[in-house]
C-alpha cells in the first residue's frame, strides 16, 4: 500500500464555529474539502506518530464516504492506532467517553449535531483533544490558520474497510479496532447512576416513559441502556435507527422539532415522563406529564439534586452555565455555597474548568447539560440523572420543578431565533449595539432600570485565554437580562439570537406563560435592536 503526497489549495472557509466545521453535504463532497481540512487537523498537532485516534460520527449522510477517506489520511499521516464506532458510529458524548477511556491521543467525531441530514442537508467534522474535550481555541485557531496555507495532504491508496464488523484490522501500518459504540458509555452511566434502583423503577410497569431518539444515534444506546439494561417497556424509544437523513426531520430536541413526544406528553393519559436527544446525541429535553422543563431550570434541578445519584454522592465542586443560560443554577450555587462560572457559548469553555476540578456539572440554555464524567453535554446521561432523581424522590417531573421554584425563585426564560437573517444586517444590527450598549447603564426602560450593559468578554480562570466579543448583554436592576448573539454553528446566512430572563421570587406567580411574564422585556429587546426593521422580520422563526 502506498502513502500518496497530493498537491492541493486552500479553502478560505474552514474557519471552525462554535462546534467543528459545518457546511452542505455538497461542500464536503467536493475533494479535496474534507482531505484539506484532515491534513490541516493532522498539521496542526504535535506528537501523535503512533499513537491512537478515536473515530466516529452521527451516521448522517456522508458518514460512511468521509470515515473511509479520514481512516487512509490516518494510515497516511502516521497514527498508531484508530478506534471506531462499528458502522461508523459514536455518539459524540460517547467518543468523549472513549478517548477518555482509552487516553488516546484524540478524536474526530463527524457530526452537524441537530442540523438536518442528507444529500442536500449539513455534515460537520470536529476534532477532540485527548481530555476528550471539543478541541480550545487555541487548537481550532491554528486549524483554521493551517487550512489556509495548506498545499499537500496524505492519504493511504488502499481499498475501503469493512466497518460492520467487531474487531481488529489494519490499514498499512495502522492498526483500526472497530468497537462496539455502546459498550464503553453503557459502563459508564452504570457507575454514575444507581441502576438497581433504576431496573425497580422502570421495570415495576408503574412508571411510564418516552424516549425520542428523533432517528438519530441515540436510539441504540437508549434501547440498550433503558430497555435491556433497566427493563424499561419494549417501545420506550422512539424513533430509535438511526437514518442519514433523520427520516427527513429536524434532529432537534425541542417543542417544536419533537412534537410527536410533545403531543404524546400533552395527550389524554400521557407517561410521567419523556425525553429526547439530537442529531449526535448530547443534547436533551426533558418533560414532565403536560409539563416543560426548561434546560436552565433542569441543570439548578439536577445541581439541587445531584446527591441522590451515586455517581454524585460525595457533592459537587461547582457548577457553570453558558453566559445566555439563565441565572437559576446560580442560586442553588448561592443556596450551596458552590462556585459559580459564567462562561461563552459552547461546551469548550467548560473544558478547562472540569479538568482543573473547579466544577461537576454544567449546561446551557441550548438543551445541554453535562458532568465531569466525560468533555461533552451527555443527552442520555441528563435523562438517566432525572430518572434516578425521580425514582429516589418519589415525586412527579412538575412536583419537583415547582417545589424548585418555591424554594429558589423561578427564573422566566425564553429564547427567540431569527434564522436565516442576511449576514451583513444582522452584522450591522451588533455593531450598532455594541456601540450604544455600554450607554445603557442607570438608564429607565417601561418599567426596568438598566444596570449595566457590555459585550461579554471571558477570561479562562485556569489558562488566562480571553474570549472577546462573546454576546451584548443588557442587565438590569433585579436580575433581568436581554442578550443578543449571532450564532456561530449556521451554514446559511446568519441566526439573531435573543436571550431574555426575569427572575420571580413570588411563588402565586409562577404560574405564567413565559411569553406573557416575558412581554415587556421582549418588546424592551426588539427596541433596543430594532430586530423587526433590520431584520424585516415580523416575528421569530423558533421560540424556545
Ligand atoms: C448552539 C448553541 C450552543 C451550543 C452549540 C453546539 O450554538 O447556542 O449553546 O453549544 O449550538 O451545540 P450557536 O448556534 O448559538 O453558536
Ligand atoms: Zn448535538
Amino acid at each position: 500500500m502506498n502513502i500518496k503526497t497530493i498537491a492541493t489549495q486552500p479553502f478560505q472557509d474552514q474557519k471552525p464555529g462554535t462546534s467543528g466545521l459545518r457546511k452542505k453535504v455538497r461542500v464536503f463532497q467536493q475533494t479535496p474539502y474534507l482531505e484539506n481540512f484532515v491534513q490541516a487537523i493532522f498539521d496542526s498537532l504535535e506528537g501523535y506518530q503512533g499513537r491512537s485516534l478515536v473515530l466516529g460520527g452521527d451516521g448522517r449522510y456522508y458518514n460512511r464516504e468521509a470515515l473511509q477517506i479520514i481512516l487512509k489520511m490516518a494510515a497516511a499521516n502516521g497514527f498508531g492506532e484508530v478506534l471506531v464506532g462499528r458502522g461508523g458510529l459514536l455518539s459524540t458524548p460517547a467518543a468523549s467517553c472513549v478517548i477518555r477511556k482509552y487516553q488516546t491521543f484524540g478524536g474526530i467525531i463527524l457530526s452537524a449535531s441537530h442540523n438536518p441530514g442528507g444529500p442536500t442537508e449539513d455534515f460537520g467534522i470536529k476534532y477532540n483533544i485527548g481530555n476528550g474535550g471539543p478541541a480550545p481555541e487555541t487548537v481550532t485557531d491554528n486549524i483554521y490558520g493551517r487550512s489556509k496555507q495548506i498545499k499537500e495532504y496524505k492519504i493511504l491508496e488502499a481499498p475501503d474497510l469493512d466497518l460492520d464488523r467487531l474487531g481488529e484490522t489494519r490499514l498499512g501500518a495502522m492498526r483500526v479496532q472497530v468497537i462496539d459504540p455502546v459498550t464503553d458509555y453503557a459502563e459508564l452511566m452504570g457507575q454514575l447512576f444507581d441502576f438497581n434502583r433504576l431496573r425497580e423503577f422502570l421495570g415495576s410497569g408503574r412508571f411510564d416513559l418516552r424516549f425520542d431518539a428523533m432517528n438519530a444515534i441515540t436510539g441504540p444506546y437508549a434501547r440498550h441502556i433503558l430497555e435491556e439494561l433497566l427493563g424499561a417497556a419494549p417501545g420506550t424509544v422512539m424513533r430509535g435507527d438511526p437514518l442519514p437523513d433523520f427520516g427527513g426531520a429536524h434532529p432537534d430536541p425541542n417543542l417544536v422539532y419533537a412534537h410527536e413526544l410533545v403531543e404524546l406528553l400533552y395527550g389524554d393519559g400521557a407517561p410521567d415522563f419523556g425525553a429526547a436527544s439530537d442529531g449526535d446525541g448530547d443534547r436533551n429535553m426533558i418533560l414532565g406529564r403536560r409539563f416543560f422543563v426548561t434546560p436552565s431550570d433542569s441543570l439548578a434541578v439536577l445541581a439541587a439534586n445531584a446527591t441522590l445519584a451515586p455517581g454524585y454522592a460525595r457533592g459537587v465542586k461547582g457548577v457553570a452555565r453558558s453566559m445566555p443560560t439563565s441565572q437559576a443554577v446560580d442560586r442553588v450555587a448561592e443556596a450551596l455555597g458552590l462556585p459559580c462560572f459564567e462562561t461563552p457559548t459552547g461546551w469548550k469553555f467548560f473544558g478547562n474548568l472540569l479538568d482543573a476540578g473547579r466544577i461537576t456539572l454544567c449546561g446551557e440554555e441550548s438543551f445541554g447539560t453535562g458532568s465531569d464524567h466525560v468533555r461533552e453535554k451527555d443527552g442520555l446521561w441528563a435523562v438517566l440523572f432525572w430518572l434516578n432523581v425521580l425514582a429516589a424522590r418519589g415525586e412527579s417531573v412538575e412536583a419537583i420543578v415547582r417545589a424548585h421554584w418555591r424554594r429558589f425563585g423561578r427564573n422566566y426564560y425564553t429564547r427567540h431565533d431569527y434564522e436565516g437573517v442576511n449576514a451583513e444586517r444582522a452584522n450591522e444590527l451588533m455593531a450598532t449595539l455594541r456601540q450604544s450598549v455600554g450607554g445603557l447603564a442607570g438608564r429607565r426602560l417601561g418599567s426596568y432600570e438598566v444596570a449595566t450593559g457590555d459585550d461579554f468578554s471571558y477570561t479562562d480562570p485556569v489558562d488566562g485565554g480571553i474570549s472577546q466579543r462573546q454576546g451584548i448583554r443588557v442587565l438590569f436592576q433585579g436580575g433581568a437580562r436581554i442578550i443578543f448573539r449571532l450564532s456561530g454553528t449556521g451554514t446559511e446566512g446568519a441566526t439573531l439570537r435573543v436571550y431574555i430572563e426575569s427572575h420571580e421570587p413570588d411563588p402565586a406567580r409562577h404560574d405564567r406563560d413565559p411569553q406573557v411574564a416575558l412581554a415587556e422585556l421582549i418588546r424592551l429587546a426588539d427596541e433596543l435592536a430594532g430586530v423587526r426593521e433590520r431584520t424585516g422580520r415580523v416575528k421569530p422563526d423558533v421560540i424556545t
